[in-house]
């Protein structure tokens, strides 16, 4: 489990981002959830939709959300026919995916919790996982894979995504960015816990920002092996918006899919 203060922290600060409606915290519309009953639908793992072939059929599969509140991947999740789990830290993201399903009729299991300790759920529970851009905000992610390992069904698979590794080593001061200046300042793994003076974290926490950590790819990739998953699929996508100077140069995001052998 993380550490409960920074649990606490984190989850105020995405009840705070969720009052925003920021992109991942905007629920799909009426209109959208209607097309995914009639089979026209897409998730998003990266900016682009997740391939149909990372997928397959989803209809009566048994699908975990994981850190993936918001109402955006679940209620699409739920309308194709899924029985679908929505678990995340933040119970304002989690309301949008319940307002969602109250609105549309859809059933959602709404759960909240810490992604790092999934033992509320039995072993292979899931045929599915489908974890979006968020692990980030935990310390271990070792954890997390364990977890996903022991959740999943043998022959499920977990579809992924997470920061490249290199977007967390620049300086952010912006007087390098507008002379066109990458700095490295950060190693990775990066941790706003350590890497961070005490100053600019306390900064960051007092603007209700989440903390974040930028894990290694032997964390990321690595981690999931040693959890016994299999590599099957792997994707990398730049930023559409890069918010750094790093971020035009290589792809922001990697979106991996891997699978619990049978
Ligand atoms: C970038 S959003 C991803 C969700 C979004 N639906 C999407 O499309 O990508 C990250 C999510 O991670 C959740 N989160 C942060 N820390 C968490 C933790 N320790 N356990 C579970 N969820 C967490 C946040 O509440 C937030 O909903």
């Amino acid at each position: 489990m993380s550490d409960p203060s920074l649990l606490d922290h984190n989850a105020r600060a995405w009840d705070k981002q969720a009052q925003t409606e920021s992109p991942w915290s905007l629920p799909v519309s009426s209109e959208q959830v209607e097309q995914a009953r009639r089979g026209q639908w897409q998730v998003h793992l990266l900016p682009s939709p997740v391939p149909a072939d990372w997928l397959g059929d989803v209809q009566g599969k048994s699908v975990l959300c994981l850190a993936s509140a918001g109402g955006q991947q679940a209620p699409i999740l739920a309308a194709a026919g899924a029985s679908v789990t929505v678990f995340d830290l933040s119970a304002g993201q989690l309301d949008k995916d319940r307002m969602v399903a109250e609105r549309d009729g859809l059933s959602l299991q709404i759960e909240q919790g810490d992604m790092c300790d999934l033992s509320r759920f039995g072993a292979e529970s899931f045929d599915l996982i489908l974890h979006p851009v968020s692990n980030q905000y935990v310390p271990d992610i070792s954890l997390v894979w364990k977890e996903c390992a022991r959740v999943l069904r043998p022959g499920g698979h977990l579809l992924s995504s997470f920061f490249n590794p290199a977007v967390f080593i620049a300086d952010r001061d912006p007087s390098y960015a507008q002379q066109g200046l990458i700095r490295p300042k950060f190693t990775v793994p990066y941790s706003d816990l350590s890497s961070l003076d005490a100053e600019a974290r306390q900064a960051k926490q007092a603007r209700m920002e989440p903390l974040i950590f930028g894990h290694s790819l032997a964390q990321q990739i690595g981690g999931q092996l040693e959890a016994g998953l299999y590599l099957v699929d792997y994707i990398e996508e730049m930023h559409p918006a890069p918010r750094f100077e790093i971020e035009k140069y290589l792809p922001s995001f990697i979106a991996t899919r891997s699978r619990k052998p049978v």
